[in-house]
């Protein structure tokens, strides 16, 4: 096992009525101006955005609203965030939605409280910001674990980069399983699917041998794969709503990373996808998956052939290392088409003529893959996914 310092700085409040009983006494630590943030105005039409006006105005917050986050978000709305932030001398950020508004709003939280340009800072100094506007994240769709951990997923589109700038974490986050009920299937789907590529992606890294972590995650993975299942059957499954949303926080919130460095080849990829399409995360990370596994084959198939067996519950009978991370790699592709989620770029309505080229030659190769990629061989993997 690597060696570790764990600590956590988000504090979660989980379950039924969760903002009602416990956003009052959050905001009493906060000053007295407060920046509403949401996107594009489901929270208008469930309810949400209603009872957390009321909880801010009862406690006598004077409210700014920005508002039209888009999913993947830009750079650009980063910056128009941050003026807001700046001019409204934000005191406190309420973070209200997914993903995107949680990442946006991280980034918003630090821009804010600095005047250099935030990617130059990361990108080009290499440095960190150290200042952020305090924070607290209303999860309203799960997936991402966004809401757990210090990275922003940001889309820069003069750059075309989908990056991630880093360091603000939430002071807390709520998470109401209620407040998921209105999200489309199919996000809840692509959203569950990403927290079992998060799972994958830590399980794959280094070190290779088991270590609890793994274990942790083995479990978790297993819950994601069986809440998924039961969440299709019955979408109105509160309990199987309660479990991926934990899963997803889970899989985000460091502890399955503990002792190990990790993999995301796969996200690293499925990022510059989405910089290029503007594509949904978790349906890009469905079909890029099997695929660009099938091409870390014979390099993980130790590691594959124990989520065949403990994850996806192969029986081993028989079966040579090579048979069984076959197995499991054939299994996970029949599984993404059981749960309804694209298996080919063309599902997506991604062009065939896109420059997959580019995505290629811009994405980032990790360090912690089985497989050391070449950027020839990623552009094989997303011809292969056409
Ligand atoms: O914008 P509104 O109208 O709210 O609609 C959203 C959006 O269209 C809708 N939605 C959210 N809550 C809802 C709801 N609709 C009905 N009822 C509700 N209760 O859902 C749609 C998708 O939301 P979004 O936030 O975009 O999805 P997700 O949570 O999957 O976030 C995706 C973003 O997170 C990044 C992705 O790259 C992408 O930019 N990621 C962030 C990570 C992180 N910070 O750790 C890790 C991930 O790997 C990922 O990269
Ligand atoms: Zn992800």
């Amino acid at each position: 096992m690597n060696s570790f310092t764990y600590s956590y700085p988000v504090k979660v409040y989980f379950g039924e009525k969760a903002a009602e009983k416990n956003l009052t006494a959050e905001l009493a630590k906060t000053g007295p101006n407060v920046l509403l943030a949401y996107g594009g105005g489901s929270i208008k039409k469930n309810g949400i955005y209603e009872e957390l006006l009321g909880i801010l105005k009862d406690a006598g917050k004077t409210v700014t609203e920005f508002n039209g986050i888009m999913s993947n978000p830009t750079y650009a709305k980063v910056q128009e965030g941050a003026k807001l932030a700046k001019e409204k001398h934000i005191d406190f950020i309420l973070a209200v939605g997914g993903g995107s508004v949680i990442d946006c709003c991280k980034i918003v939280s630090a821009q804010a409280k600095m005047d250099a340009d935030i990617w130059e800072l990361e990108y080009t100094d290499h440095q960190q910001p150290t200042e952020f506007i305090p924070m607290g994240a209303v999860v309203t769709a799960f997936g991402t674990g966004a809401e757990m951990n210090n990275g922003a997923v940001i889309t820069n589109e003069d750059k075309m980069l989908k990056s991630a700038l880093w360091d603000a974490f939430y002071d807390f986050a709520i998470l109401d399983p209620a407040y998921t009920m209105s999200m489309p299937l199919k996000q809840v789907i692509s959203g569950a699917f990403d927290s079992l590529s998060h799972s994958m992606e830590t399980y794959m890294g280094l070190p290779r041998e088991v270590n609890l972590s793994d274990e942790i995650n083995e479990a978790t993975q297993r819950n994601i794969i069986r809440n998924i299942r039961s969440t299709i059957q019955n979408p109105n499954d509160m309990q199987a709503r309660s479990e991926l949303i934990w899963a997803a926080a889970m899989a985000e919130n460091g502890i399955l990373k503990i002792g190990k460095a990790t993999d995301f080849q796969c996200h690293m990829l499925e990022h510059q996808l989405g910089a290029y399409t503007d594509c949904n995360h978790g349906q890009g990370l469905a079909v890029l998956h099997p695929v660009l596994y099938r091409h870390m084959m014979p390099e993980a198939n130790r590691q594959f052939a124990r989520l065949a067996t403990e994850v996806w519950g192969i029986d081993k009978a028989g079966k040579t290392e090579a048979e069984l991370a076959e197995a499991f790699v054939e299994t996970l592709a029949e599984f993404v088409k059981e749960i309804g989620l694209p298996s080919s770029f063309k599902e997506m309505n991604i062009p065939g003529d896109t420059d997959f080229k580019a995505i290629a030659d811009s994405t980032i190769l990790t360090g912690g893959c089985a497989k050391k990629f070449t950027r020839e061989e990623l552009l094989e993997v997303l011809l292969e996914c056409r």
